[in-house]
């Protein structure tokens, strides 16, 4: 059995921000970062336009204050206002950490980091690295674990959450590389998995965004909170899905329907096209059920809008957005340049997560708190961003919380010891399972079935829900997980297997699904990027909660717990 003081699951900017801090705060910690890709390709790295803090570089006006009450409306008055005031304090300081760590931000004129306008943002500030922002952070971090003696278990995949008693003492996990397994205790296990796009036929993610932490986590017994809120990004590019930055609406580029219309007046006069993303998305929606989207020969009544970029100029586009016009350039051949982009909503971003208190200690329901178990990142929910996120707050909460919970973890370590527990019994119940899949010998290709999956939570809980549209969801789903046992795997080897490692991800993206499904059933309001159609309106006489999703042998179970309002009360949102 391997042992390290502290393992941390996910190797994207919460994990490396932890790992670092962690060492920072006492580099004699034995820290371990396992991930199932190389740090380096973690989905953070996909993170584009953004990280908001009011550095004050480009509006001399902005404050920690303004960008708190951003983020709060943007979140429909769903985020947890104390966690949201940590947030938006310590975003210049962890900037200005990000550029000693070495980070090459875009520039002003005087050498001072470059700050755009981004959606729901009262101010221009979100600091960035041309479009490729999410790169230029991740790459410092992971050098800088390799510097400071952080084990790095790359290509390993973590298969379970050791829990006992509320009380977290390892992981059991695999590798890739050839099928070996590892019991690894530790007396911290921190979650940083990210999130879970694939759940979706659609999605802005990477393939490996399957929510393993999320499903592992409620695998365990533990509550996830807030799941009903997902985030579609307004401009995936058709038909893949890929993002096209919200920084190119902010360097200036318009949204239009059919007739060339600048259809955001419609829906969001004063903000347009940099209105939140939950009210972007639908928009877009409404536009294409309307008949005023376009088909690829030009004509309407198509599944797209366009992004036109066209009167920015080639000096802005290259300068500022060059990856985006990659983007379009070699995977649909347009030139952005000279042609407008076709874009359609995409899912993006998980809201919600494993509930966490401002250190990132693992809460069991409202109050009570899990041993040795911490989460920070898209996998947490401590609650930052509630039924909606801000564009480039993302980014953000990983650096900051990721640091926080790092730090947390670095004096909570000093009076564990390890853990007891029966490794062996882990070890042969993970090999079992896999054993199992194996010789399944069902007649369903593992691709197929998540196919099926993938869209039924699409056509089923979008960017627009109603209870007898989820309830068909929900049954379409049961089947879909009886088809679980009928799925077959051709590779029968140890080397490399990513079949075997698609039927675990399928699963954890089955028990994610469901938790979504749930908890946007249950929820009977329309808030965030949650949108009801039977329920259109906000409920806050009964609806201004958390939900917590329990994933139990008799099924899901929700229950809810209080949102923390300090600051600023609830108001109509408008835009
Ligand atoms: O549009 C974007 O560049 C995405 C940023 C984010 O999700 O924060």
């Amino acid at each position: 059995m391997l042992e390290h003081d502290v393992i941390i699951i996910g190797g994207g900017l919460a994990g490396c921000q932890a790992a670092l801090a962690i060492k920072k705060e006492n580099p004699h910690l034995d820290v371990a970062v396992v991930a199932k890709t190389h740090p380096i390709r973690s989905h953070s790295v996909a993170a584009q336009g953004g990280i908001a803090a009011s550095l004050q570089n480009v509006d001399s006006d902005d404050s920690w204050e303004a960008h708190a009450f951003d983020t709060v409306k943007g979140s429909d008055y769903l985020a947890d206002q104390d966690a949201v005031e940590i947030l938006t304090k310590e975003a210049p300081n962890v900037i200005i950490e990000l550029e000693h760590l070495g980070v090459l931000f875009s520039r002003l004129e005087d050498g001072r980091i470059a700050q755009r306008a981004f959606g729901g943002h009262s101010h221009k500030r979100a600091c960035y690295a041309a479009d490729k922002t999410g790169h230029a952070i991740l790459h410092e971090l992971v050098n800088n674990l390799r510097r400071n003696q952080v084990q790095i278990y790359d290509e390993w995949y973590v298969m379970q959450l050791i829990l006992e008693e509320n009380e977290a003492k390892g992981v059991v996990m695999y590798r890739i590389e050839d099928g070996h397994l590892e019991v690894v205790r530790a007396k911290v296990v921190m979650c940083a998995t990210g999130g879970y796009g694939r759940v979706f036929n659609t999605t802005s993610n990477d393939f490996a965004c399957t929510g393993d932490g999320l499903a592992m986590t409620a695998a365990s017994g533990l509550p996830l909170e807030d799941m009903e809120f997902v985030q579609f990004h307004p401009t995936g590019l058709y038909p893949i899905g890929v993002l096209i930055s919200e920084a190119v609406r902010g360097e200036g580029a318009y949204l239009r329907n059919s007739e060339g219309e600048r259809f955001m007046a419609r829906y969001a006069p004063n903000q347009m096209e940099l209105a939140p993303r939950d009210i972007t998305s639908r928009s877009i929606t409404l536009e294409i059920r309307a008949g005023r989207g376009i088909h690829p020969d030009g004509s309407a009544g198509g599944p797209f809008v366009h992004l036109d970029l066209t009167h920015m100029g080639k000096e802005t586009i290259m300068s500022r957005v060059p990856f985006c016009w990659e983007e379009a350039h070699r995977l649909i051949n347009i030139d952005a340049v000279i042609q407008p982009m076709p874009v359609r909503p995409t899912a993006h971003y998980c809201m919600g997560g494993i509930p966490v208190n401002t250190e990132g200690r693992v809460r069991v329901d409202g109050t009570s708190l899990t041993e040795g178990f911490f989460a920070a990142g898209e996998c947490a929910c401590v609650s930052v961003h509630g039924g909606n996120r801000l564009g480039s707050n993302s980014l953000l909460e990983c650096v900051v919380y990721g640091r926080i919970v790092g730090e947390a973890i670095a004096q909570y370590v000093k009076t564990r010891s390890y853990p007891q527990f029966d490794a062996q019994s882990y070890l042969t119940s993970a090999e079992q399972k896999i054993q199992s899949l194996r010789n399944q010998k069902g007649s369903i290709r593992i691709a197929a079935l998540r196919q099926q999956f993938q869209d039924c939570m699409s056509e089923h809980c979008g960017v627009f829900r109603s209870e007898s549209v989820m309830r068909e969801g929900l049954e379409r789903l049961q089947t879909l997980k009886d088809e679980y046992n009928n799925i077959y795997l051709d590779d029968q080897g140890t080397c490399w297997n990513t079949e075997l490692l698609e039927a675990l991800e399928l699963k954890n993206i089955m028990i994610v699904g469901e938790m979504i499904l749930t908890s946007a059933l249950n929820r009977q309001e329309s808030r965030g990027a949650h949108s009801r159609e039977d329920f259109p309106n906000r409920n806050d006489s009964q609806f201004l909660q958390h939900t917590l999703a329990y994933y139990t042998d008799g099924g899901i179970k929700i229950n809810y717990m209080p949102v923390v309002i300090n600051r600023f009360e609830p108001k109509e949102r408008k835009y």
